[in-house]
């Protein structure tokens, strides 16, 4: 079988040197990379560099094998092109249709998926220009990853780093597995909330639950390779902020509850991944508990936590918001499922049988999603990317659903 064709562009930007660690993800997992920088990205990182790690020549100009017209031909036989570092420059030309090297041809000549994963100073990416530029290439399908927060270049902090490169491989692979299909949640803001919420009792102690936060995040990160700006809430959880998405990390119900009513003020669909500690304790001790000899310890009183998704569903900040929310049942899944589905309001219920292989923490996930109109689809055992996508698909019926009335 054919490896696929993935072209990295890698513009002038000091996280050029990040950019081998994606070439390397990639041709590790069997796909076939053609490397395409610019002059400047070459004062970076050499083309010997390149050319060793992808196996292929490297060029920046139109000039080189002219017989084999590589300024047509790399981009028009690419499965995926990925630029990353993208520079202000960069975008600026993509973005114009300007043509003036290797890697800019390729972008005009493309016919697949482009993702540009941007890198700059702060004060560059929040520039007017740059974030029209963005605006332009993702109205045209491309998928430009928010850069992410931290350390820059020199002393500064801010907006603007390049994404972990094994976040940008991730967002490649699920962009490539959606072949032609189109980033169809293009302009959408999506809001997902993961991970298990902390409930503290003292500065040392919490109420917790076994959530591991990968469906949550599964549902982020397709929902950033379909194209939808994504704001993750994530409660606990060990995994690492996906590439392109907007993370704000929280502890407990009440702060998620925040979090969640402040993102949906603008969101179009809100999915309440998120195990959410029903109840907290009663009182917080501010110096850790101790045990007295003797003495049995104080019971624990714990106070109910607001609904977030019951409060979200009755109460949208935005009309025509969608809102879907989690059940992991034990027992009668899909009857339990209706009910709670009447009761929390929302559009859509995913509910999966907890026990067994469906253990929490798992790769892979079975479920049906119930919604509120009737209808039942149930989603086979396969990898939570998987059912991340189905919801998706049945978020987008809806707003193709809404766009019709409107
Ligand atoms: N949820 C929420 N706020 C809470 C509890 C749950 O927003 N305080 C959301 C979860 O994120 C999930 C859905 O509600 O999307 C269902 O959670 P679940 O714990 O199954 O619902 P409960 O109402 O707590 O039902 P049960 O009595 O079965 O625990």
């Amino acid at each position: 079988m054919d490896r696929p064709k993935v072209v990295l562009g890698v513009s002038g930007g000091i996280a050029a040197y990040k950019a081998c660690e994606l070439l390397r993800r990639l041709t590790e997992s069997g796909h076939d990379v053609r490397v395409v920088p610019t002059e400047s990205a070459l004062r970076f990182v050499g083309a010997a560099t390149w050319s060793a790690l992808s196996g292929h020549p490297v060029a920046t100009d139109v000039f080189s094998d002219v017989h084999e017209v590589p300024h047509v031909r790399i981009g028009q036989s690419a499965d995926l092109v990925v630029v990353a570092p993208a520079t202000a420059d960069l975008l600026a030309k993509a973005a114009h249709g300007l043509a003036d090297d290797l890697l800019t041809n390729t972008l005009l000549t493309a016919r697949c998926p482009v993702v540009f994963a941007p890198a700059m100073h702060t004060e560059m990416w929040e520039h007017p220009a740059t974030q029209q530029n963005v605006a332009t290439l993702r109205s045209r399908g491309a998928l430009v990853v928010e850069p992410a927060v931290g350390r820059l270049t020199g002393v500064d902090t801010g907006k603007g780093r390049f994404p972990d490169p094994v976040e940008i491989f991730d967002l490649c692979r699920r962009t490539l597995a959606r072949g032609s299909r189109p980033a169809d949640l293009t302009g959408r803001h999506v809001v997902v909330s993961a991970g298990g919420t902390r409930e503290p009792l003292d500065p040392v102690r919490f109420l917790g639950n076994r959530s591991s936060g990968k469906q949550g995040y599964a549902l982020a990160g397709t929902a950033a390779a379909r194209g939808a700006r994504v704001t993750l809430l994530a409660a606990h959880t060990d995994l690492p902020d996906p590439a392109g998405v907007d993370v704000v990390h929280v502890e407990t119900a009440v702060q998620l509850r925040e979090a969640v009513l402040k993102a949906a003020a603008d969101a179009d669909a809100v999915v309440m991944a998120a195990a959410v500690a029903d109840f907290r304790p009663a009182a917080y001790a501010t110096g850790k508990i101790k045990k007295t000899e003797g003495r049995d310890p104080e019971p624990l009183t714990l106070v109910r936590n607001p609904d977030i998704l019951a409060e979200l569903s009755a109460d949208r900040p935005r009309p025509g918001q969608v809102v879907v929310g989690f059940a992991a049942e034990t027992d009668d899944v899909l009857a339990n499922g209706r009910a709670k589905l009447r009761r929390k309001g929302c559009d859509l219920l995913v509910v999966n049988e907890v026990g067994e292989r469906k253990t929490f923490g798992a790769e892979e996930n079975e479920a049906v999603v119930l919604s509120a109109d009737g209808t039942e689809t149930p989603v086979p055992y396969g990898p939570k990317e998987a059912l991340a996508d189905v919801v998706w698909d049945l978020v987008g019926n809806r707003f193709g659903a809404l766009d019709g009335l409107g």
